[in-house]
């Protein structure tokens, strides 16, 4: 490496902002499950994809999966002080779960809601979001871009230092 690839290196590493992605249940199931609703991408491109972005845009993503509504709250709740920034799609939890919003109003950094469908465009008690009013920002019905443009929302909203091109 040059002096000069180096000092970017470091400078990238310096401003590394860590951003944690938490998906609810039944998203383990993407790719198989009613695709015409939430398309054919499976959840591991989805996180390898938000990786490579993410080393692109100095930010390091890491990100869970899980199908238990206590299951998120604890891993909310370690993330507490560790991390910059949080995408979560809580799956039908949205709609239900009055721990999981509890979880996320002690966050004191940036979190961006994500839905694959437009929640709004769907059944009624899918309308309403239980986080929608203790999170920074919601992307609806852009099916995966919605990740993607939600980490891209982050990099200017944490003020990561980018190493690369956008
Ligand atoms: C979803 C929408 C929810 O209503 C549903 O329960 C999901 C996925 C979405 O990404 O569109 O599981 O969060």
């Amino acid at each position: 490496m040059t002096d000069e690839g180096r000092s970017l290196h470091v400078e990238a590493e310096q401003g590394l902002k860590r951003i944690f992605v938490v998906h609810g249940p039944n998203l383990n199931m993407l790719g198989v499950r009613e695709p015409n609703l939430y398309g054919r991408t499976r959840l591991e491109e989805i996180n390898a994809e938000l990786s490579n972005l993410g080393s692109r845009w100095g930010l390091e993503v890491s990100a869970i999966q899980s199908n238990h509504e206590g299951e998120i709250v604890e891993a909310i709740q370690q993330r507490l002080g560790s991390v910059d920034g949080m995408i979560i799609n809580p799956a039908a939890y949205t709609h239900t779960s009055i721990a999981i919003r509890d979880a996320l109003t002690m966050i004191d950094f940036p979190i961006i809601e994500v839905h694959l469908s437009n929640i709004h465009r769907r059944e009624p008690f899918r309308h309403r979001s239980l986080m929608a009013d203790v999170v920074t920002g919601q992307v609806v019905g852009l099916g995966v871009n919605g990740y993607y443009l939600a980490l891209r929302a982050l990099v200017d909203i944490v003020g990561a230092a980018q190493s690369g091109k956008r």
